[in-house]
This record gives structure tokens, C-alpha cells and sequence, in this order.
């Protein structure tokens, strides 16, 4: 290991929680990997957090592309010298009923939430070996219970959380921790399709936060708190375990 500030790479990491992510590794020192396929927001992040004296790099990964995740762990190693902790945070999300999906929408949304996952850490495996490292992957209160029409990505969820309760079992005596978190409902990209249908963003807002039991929709922020938890010495004996991030949203049956 030649680095000695800590990396982190963030999937998804241009945008929404990943954004958040990123930004609450950088602010605690680490060097951090945005790695989203997104260019035009992936480079006006890292410019932005460089400008603030951050150490951040940029790498244009499409998660769904073996040679992309390939390419990434090799190149963050390349010029980090070390890889400390791997956040699987990209994901989609797509609204259908069962028999109307296709299976384009199958293999975007499985490729994307859970295949990415698989391939993030097979590529990166022995990187986290070597410092000892910790993996937190993004699942969702959809794993749990349903909104309608979301049945393909409520499954990629579930799948995330078999998956890491798995590797942290393979892992554990390699000093690798595994652990999930499920984001409730988060102000980021997913949200906007809602509020720009809506007559009043502000009051949209609002209402969607009124259903929550703790009285507001999450911020990035939230997640990327329990995120950087879960790969703290604090929770040093913390694996294999879903950390539900939703103000109470699973915690009752109806509003
Ligand atoms: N927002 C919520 O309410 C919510 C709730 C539960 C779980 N989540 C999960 O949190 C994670 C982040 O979601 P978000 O709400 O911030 O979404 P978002 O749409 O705001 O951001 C997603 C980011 O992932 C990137 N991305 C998408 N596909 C990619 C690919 N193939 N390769 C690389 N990057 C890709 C996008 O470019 C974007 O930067 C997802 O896994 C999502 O399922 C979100």
C-alpha cells in the first residue's frame, strides 16, 4: 500500500446520495473516486470539490460495462496507491406493472442495482483485502415493502441485501466488512420526476415529507452520514447487517 490518505470510490457518485457521498468522504479527509457515467456532472463535481482544496478524481464508468468496472478499480489503485472503502450507490428505477416490463427494462435495472455490485467487488477484492477495507451497498425500503409498479427494482434491492449479507460472510475473515443501507424516501434525482409533475414543487415536497412518521423527506446527507458510519472504526464489529435510513417509513402500516 503506498497512499496514505484513505480512498473511497462512489458509484453514481455525480449525483443525488451519490453526490452526498462523495462529498461527506471528502470532507473527512479521504480521496475520493466519482465513479458515474454521467461526464458532464461528474466533471462539474470533481471541479467544484477541487476548487474547495478536496481530493477528488473523476473516472467516467458506465457500472453496467465489465471493462468499465474493471478499468476503474485498476486506475483508482494507479494513481491512490490503495482502495480503503467501495460505496455501490448507482442505481435506476423503473415504474411498471409486471406484464408491462420488458426485458430491456429487466436487464438495465438488474445490470445497473445489482450486477454492478457483484462486479464492483470482484474487481476490487483484493485492493480491499490488502487495506483491510469495508463495502457499504445501496439497497432501498423497496426491498421490504412495495410502492405498485416497481416490482423488477424492488427485486434488484433484495437481491443487494442476500448479496451482502453473502460476501460479508466470505469476507470476514479477510478483514473486509460488508454492510447495506436502505434509503426511505430522498430529496435526489429520483424525486424530480415527481415534483416536476407536480403543480407545486414546495408544497409537493411537503406533503410527501408529512407521510414520513419523522415529519420530512431525507436529504443526501442522511444516507451519507450512515454510510460513512457503517466504514468508521465505530462500527469496527458491524457486518453483514441493512441499515434502514427512512425518518420511520417501514415502521407503520398506513399513514
Ligand atoms: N432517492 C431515493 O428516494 C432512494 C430511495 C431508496 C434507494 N435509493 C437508491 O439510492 C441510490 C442513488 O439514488 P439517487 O436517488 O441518488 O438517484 P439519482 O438518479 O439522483 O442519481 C443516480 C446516479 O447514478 C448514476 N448512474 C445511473 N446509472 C448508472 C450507470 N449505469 N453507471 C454509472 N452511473 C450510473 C446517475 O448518472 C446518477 O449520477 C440508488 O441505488 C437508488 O436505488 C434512492
Amino acid at each position: 500500500m503506498t497512499g496514505s490518505r484513505q480512498v473511497v470510490i462512489v458509484t453514481g457518485g455525480a449525483y443525488g446520495i451519490g453526490r452526498g457521498i462523495v462529498e461527506e468522504f471528502a470532507s473527512n479527509g479521504f480521496a475520493v473516486v466519482i465513479a458515474d457515467r454521467d461526464n458532464e456532472r461528474g466533471e462539474m463535481l470533481q471541479g467544484k470539490m477541487q476548487e474547495s482544496r478536496l481530493c477528488t478524481r473523476f473516472i467516467q464508468t458506465d457500472v453496467r460495462s465489465e471493462a468499465d468496472i474493471e478499468s476503474l478499480a485498476t486506475r483508482t489503485v494507479e494513481e491512490f496507491g490503495r482502495l480503503d472503502v467501495l460505496c455501490n450507490n448507482a442505481g435506476v428505477e423503473r415504474y411498471r406493472r409486471p406484464e408491462e416490463y420488458t426485458t430491456e427494462d429487466w436487464n438495465t435495472i438488474i445490470d445497473t442495482n445489482l450486477r454492478a455490485a457483484f462486479l464492483t467487488v470482484k474487481y476490487c477484492y483484493l485492493h480491499l483485502k490488502s487495506s483491510r477495507g469495508s463495502i457499504v451497498n445501496i439497497s432501498s425500503v423497496q426491498a421490504f415493502a412495495n410502492e405498485k409498479e416497481i416490482s423488477l427494482y424492488a427485486a434488484s434491492k433484495a437481491g443487494i441485501i442476500a448479496l451482502t449479507r453473502g460476501m460479508a460472510l466470505d469476507f470476514a475473515r479477510d478483514g473486509i466488512r460488508v454492510n447495506a443501507v436502505c434509503p426511505g424516501i430522498i430529496h435526489s434525482g429520483m424525486l424530480e420526476p415527481v415534483l416536476q409533475n407536480a403543480a407545486d414543487p414546495e408544497v409537493a415536497l411537503k406533503a410527501i415529507g408529512n407521510t414520513v412518521p419523522l415529519g420530512r423527506i431525507g436529504q443526501p446527507a442522511d444516507i451519507a452520514k450512515a454510510v460513512s458510519f457503517l466504514t468508521s472504526q465505530s462500527a469496527s464489529y458491524i457486518t453483514g447487517t441493512t441499515l434502514v435510513v427512512d425518518g420511520g417509513l417501514l415502521t407503520r402500516l398506513s399513514t
